[in-house]
């Protein structure tokens, strides 16, 4: 290779390149910083968490990962486009196609089976009806809940609902899953499967994963740990063996 290239072979560039991304909002005539001139990379395959108090900035820092919200200022580079700057429309299909998200309070939608609320992602991005079938039954599978496809939410545990929104968020293979507390509504015990699957899922289909948690022990499964305080992201940890 050329001295000097831009890039070594070996080092693809990142999936998310975020600089000086700043977000205010105005609540009662007051500005409230919740996030201020952040700088993040995250390459693919990476496992970040991202710890911090309330009101820190973490669920903002991953709407704007997803797509779902924009910055005053800065760049969010994704996959090599500034989702920052993408219109409407392009946004909406690149959350669809490439970001899977999944809630602290699942979000499933009540009146849907397992099956059909996994299927639901894959509706937006036309693919048919038999590869759509054979995708979900793999996705719920994978969380081991091949059994509950016809399954209500409310016939579901907790830690079952959750491992169906992981199906959904999972089925339509994305490029990053963006958890928001995914266990912050689970017993102690649920929390401690959850996090394995989570790892296991991570290791064998090679994702990559943004958690926002305020548990140290969900933290700790990440590969990078970061701490969110007034708007400002710190990494403190970086496992490299993992
Ligand atoms: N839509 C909004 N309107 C007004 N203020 C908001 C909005 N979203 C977040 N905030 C404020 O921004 C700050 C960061 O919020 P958030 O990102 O939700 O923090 P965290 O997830 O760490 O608890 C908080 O002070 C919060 O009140
Ligand atoms: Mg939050």
């Amino acid at each position: 290779m050329a001295a000097g290239g831009p890039r070594a072979p070996d080092a693809p560039a990142p999936l998310y390149a975020l600089t000086g991304v700043t977000k205010t909002f105005y609540k009662k005539r007051r500005t409230i910083y919740a996030l201020r001139d952040l700088n993040l990379v995250i390459r693919a395959g990476d496992w970040l968490a991202v710890q911090g108090r309330t009101g820190q900035g973490k669920t903002t820092l991953l709407q704007i990962l997803g797509g779902l919200d924009r910055p005053d200022s800065g760049a969010v580079i994704f996959g090599g486009e500034d989702i920052a700057q993408m219109r409407e429309v392009h946004l909406t299909r690149m959350r669809a196609e490439s970001v899977g998200f999944i809630f602290q309070t699942f979000n499933l939608v009540g009146t849907l089976s397992a099956a059909d609320n996994v299927e639901a992602a894959l509706i937006p991005l036309g693919i048919r009806a038999a590869e759509r079938r054979r995708r979900v039954s793999a996705a719920l599978e994978n969380v081991g809940l091949a059994d509950r496809a016809r399954h209500l939410p409310s016939e579901l545990s907790g830690g079952q609902q959750q491992r169906v929104a992981i199906a959904r968020a999972l089925v339509k293979e994305p490029r990053v899953v963006l958890a928001d507390e995914p266990t912050g509504n689970l017993d102690e015990y649920t929390r401690d499967e959850m996090v394995a699957l989570l790892e296991k899922l991570w290791r064998t289909l090679n994702l990559t994963l943004v958690i926002v948690t305020h548990d140290t022990r969900v933290a700790r499964h990440a590969r990078r740990i970061g701490t969110m305080t007034k708007g400002r992201l710190t990494i403190n940890t970086v496992n490299e063996h993992r």
